[in-house]
């Protein structure tokens, strides 16, 4: 049976472990695993935009020796999934030709059917619910600043969307505590935040959700934020500007952080909305290594998930 990485649950802790060693490694000596997916092909599958996912993806892929397909779903040369072609379908005849699927997308249904119906294993590269690629670059760049990811505590900063919940579902796995600091009108996915802290309970951790930004900010060693509007809310913009503007990152919100404290965004930011200059391009920041570790994460995601490298 393929292995998949659809949300982060598809990883136990020990797996997420063994992932950010193994990422680590590749990062040292990328010359090591040049040939981990020699012959293979991967499809990569985008229905929405991207700078960091496609480039980083294919990028990688080249590194390890393999084959990266970018695809969209859009347009003259897109696949016939934009003209209504089942994910079914595309699933077992991507399956013929293909050793992995990466796939962008809305709806979480479909990159749960491709790894239904598929026999290949299916990455998740950011769906209206999850960002796992994210997730795992973001457990990266914490574990390089701060020797460890355990103990520490995230705060995430903004709506609870996708990225949120991924954080949500990192943490755990990482001996981290996250809070998701958000106005009540736009709270995490409930349905994901019960799994967090089932998760949570199992790994020791916790999980909450926070109104109040400052008092959620107070000696946190993580603070995050996210775009306010993400993809395919566009319509919405102007309402959730309105609400998530007493949410700004800024100087004086990071002074009420610990004092060692970071300041991480998946990117793309919206600079001065929800998070000001200052802070993007302060000493604190580390949003550039993530965007880095995008690329070293998803390597080493690839050889465990297509198995050119062992899980323990
Ligand atoms: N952070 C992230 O996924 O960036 P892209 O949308 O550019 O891929
Ligand atoms: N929440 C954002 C993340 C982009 C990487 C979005 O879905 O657009």
């Amino acid at each position: 049976m393929a292995r998949h990485l659809r949300s982060l649950r598809d990883l136990n802790a020990d797996e997420c472990a063994r992932l950010l060693e193994l990422a680590a490694d590749i990062k040292a000596a990328p010359q090591k695993y040049a040939s981990a997916l020699a012959g293979k092909s991967i499809a990569m599958i985008f229905a929405k935009q991207s700078t960091r996912t496609r480039i980083s993806f294919e990028v990688g892929i080249h590194q390890l020796g393999g084959q990266a397909l970018a695809l969209s779903t859009g347009g003259g040369t897109g696949m016939q999934m934009g003209r209504g072609e089942t994910t079914h379908d595309t699933a077992k005849v991507l399956s013929r030709f293909v050793h992995g699927i990466v796939i962008r997308t809305f709806a979480q249904s479909q990159v749960e059917g491709l790894a239904e119906h598929g026999s290949v294993p299916v990455i998740n590269a950011l769906t209206d619910l999850y960002h796992p690629c994210q997730g795992l670059a973001d457990l990266q760049t914490i574990r390089e600043h701060f020797g460890d990811t355990r103990g520490r505590r995230l705060v995430y900063v903004g709506a609870g969307n996708n990225v949120a919940h991924s954080l949500m579902l990192a943490g755990p796995r990482a001996g981290m505590d996250v809070v998701v600091a958000c106005p009540t009108e736009l709270p995490p996915n409930a349905h994901v935040l019960l799994q967090a802290q089932a998760d949570a309970a199992e790994y020791g951790t916790k999980v909450g959700v926070e109104t109040d930004v400052e008092r959620a900010v107070e000696g946190a060693d993580v603070i995050y934020t996210d775009t306010w509007v993400s993809m395919g809310e566009e319509e919405e913009a102007k309402r959730l500007i309105q609400i998530l503007r007493p949410y700004q990152v800024n100087e004086a919100l990071m002074a009420k952080t610990g004092t060692k404290s970071i300041f991480m965004h998946c990117l793309p930011a919206h600079r001065n909305d929800e998070v000001t200059d200052a802070v993007m391009d302060g000493a604190q920041s580390v949003v550039f290594d993530q965007a880095e570790n995008r690329l070293h994460a998803q390597k080493a995601l690839l050889a465990l998930l297509m198995e050119a490298a062992p899980w323990s």
